[in-house]
């Protein structure tokens, strides 16, 4: 990770905030308590479903129709890695999902909702599915390859960024989320590790892991769940939210961008929650105006007063001159174009997983053994799944795990 990291050591804070839980990022978190209905079980290794856009072999598609490239991040259930399709060679990636991690989370009806959010979400601006199938042990999604980076990787890099860049992503960032509410769908894990660049420079969002879909009208989610320094107060309070927390997220996302660090962070968790709830925002002396202005209209407690309606955000002054239909269509000039080479260029990738060897991954292992039960349990050490600043998941290797049990 060093890459990564080592333009962090100026800002001892952020470093701080990186570096003491996984090494790498902030941890969605989510109180999810589900029942034990378990749709994707009760299909055995059966298919559920297929989207298939790219005129591929009518036969079920399935992991061994696609061979193993590189990974290319981790997360709480399982992993993302580059994939090729063999028949077609097209490069994409391919989220892996252990159905044990997600029962033992109670995630089942997220990751339905993950899927489902997927594969009826049509925008330039949301990362696009094109296949999702099972295994005994595993759940399968095939997306779009977005290799120009996380947002996050960029934003460390360049510790802020100045207005106009920031406006660009935060404007194409609001369609996205336009679109998504449109559909009745809160998105809630709204971070820059959840925004990928592409290879042109324009945002796509991914990991609708912590979505919801059916909110409209007066409906109101009740599950805490969230990124704690992107969490809005109401999600705090647990007193039911909406698309709102969505424009809260936005406005600590163009906060930190604008400042290097979010609005409320504090190394102390609950602190952070407090600061969340009471603290007034601190505008740094080099926003302009605007930015302060419309920051002040998204960082506000009280759901209701926030600026959380689109047509009205798009009017505001902080995007006076964005031209959002030619936006709309993606015709407006990124202000970064990200050095890519081709379609399997991975320089914006942590090489912290693209170095991990694909044939030693537990993933492989386990197709290669199919259902293995031995290793499943041994991945799931109970340790692994507490929510915790020592969450060790992501910090013990799995592969030296991994060799010991085999
Ligand atoms: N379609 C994609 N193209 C390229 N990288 C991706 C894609 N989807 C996810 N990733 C990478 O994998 C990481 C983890 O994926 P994500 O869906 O956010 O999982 P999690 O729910 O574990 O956070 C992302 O932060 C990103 O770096
Ligand atoms: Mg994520």
């Amino acid at each position: 990770m060093g890459c990564l990291f080592s333009c962090l050591d100026k800002n001892k804070d952020l470093s701080d905030r990186l570096l003491n839980k996984d090494g790498k990022r902030y941890e969605s978190i989510d109180n999810t308590v589900e029942d034990d209905m378990d749709e994707f079980s009760k299909t055995g290794a059966k298919q559920i479903i297929v989207v298939n856009s790219s005129g591929v072999p009518s036969k079920k598609v399935s992991v061994e129709d696609f061979a193993f490239l590189k990974v290319l991040g981790k997360g709480s259930f399982g992993k993302v890695v580059m994939v090729e399709q063999r028949a077609t060679r097209k490069i994409y990636a391919m989220k892996i999902l252990r159905k044990d991690a997600i029962k033992k989370r109670n995630q089942k009806l997220h990751t339905k909702a993950e899927r489902d959010i997927l594969e009826n979400m049509n925008s330039p601006f949301i990362v696009q599915m094109h296949y999702a199938f099972q295994s005994h042990n595993k759940l399968y999604l095939i997306m779009d390859f977005v290799n120009g980076g996380e947002l996050f990787f960029h934003l460390r890099k360049e510790r802020k960024f100045n207005e106009n860049r920031a406006r660009f992503y935060i404007a194409e960032i609001i369609l996205a989320l336009e679109h998504l509410h449109n559909k009745g769908v809160i998105y809630r894990d709204l971070k820059p590790e959840n925004i990928l660049m592409d290879s042109e420079g324009h945002i796509k969002i991914c990991d609708f892991g912590l979505s919801k879909q059916g909110v409209e009208g007066d409906t109101k989610a009740y599950t805490f769940c969230g990124t704690p320094e992107y969490l809005a107060p109401e999600i705090l309070k647990g007193v039911g939210h909406d698309k709102a927390v969505d424009y809260w997220s936005l406005g600590a996302l163009l906060y930190e961008m604008l400042a290097g660090a979010p609005p409320f962070y504090s190394r102390d968790r609950n602190q952070m929650f407090k600061n969340i709830l009471e603290k007034p925002v601190e505008m740094k002396a080099h926003f302009s105006p605007e930015a302060c202005s419309i920051l002040s209209g998204l960082l506000v407690v009280a759901p209701a007063k926030r600026l959380s309606n689109a047509n009205e955000i798009k009017m505001h002054q902080f995007f006076r001159g964005v031209d959002w239909a030619k936006l709309a269509k993606r015709q407006l000039k990124p202000p970064f174009r990200p050095n890519v080479s081709g379609i399997k260029d991975l320089k914006y990738f942590d090489k912290m997983f693209t170095e991990e060897s694909i044939n030693e991954t537990p993933m492989m292992k386990n197709m290669m053994a199919g259902v293995d039960n031995t290793f499943v349990g041994f991945t799931y050490d109970p340790r692994k799944f507490v929510y915790e600043e020592s969450d060790e998941y992501a910090t013990n290797s799995t592969n030296d795990l991994l060799s010991k049990d085999h």
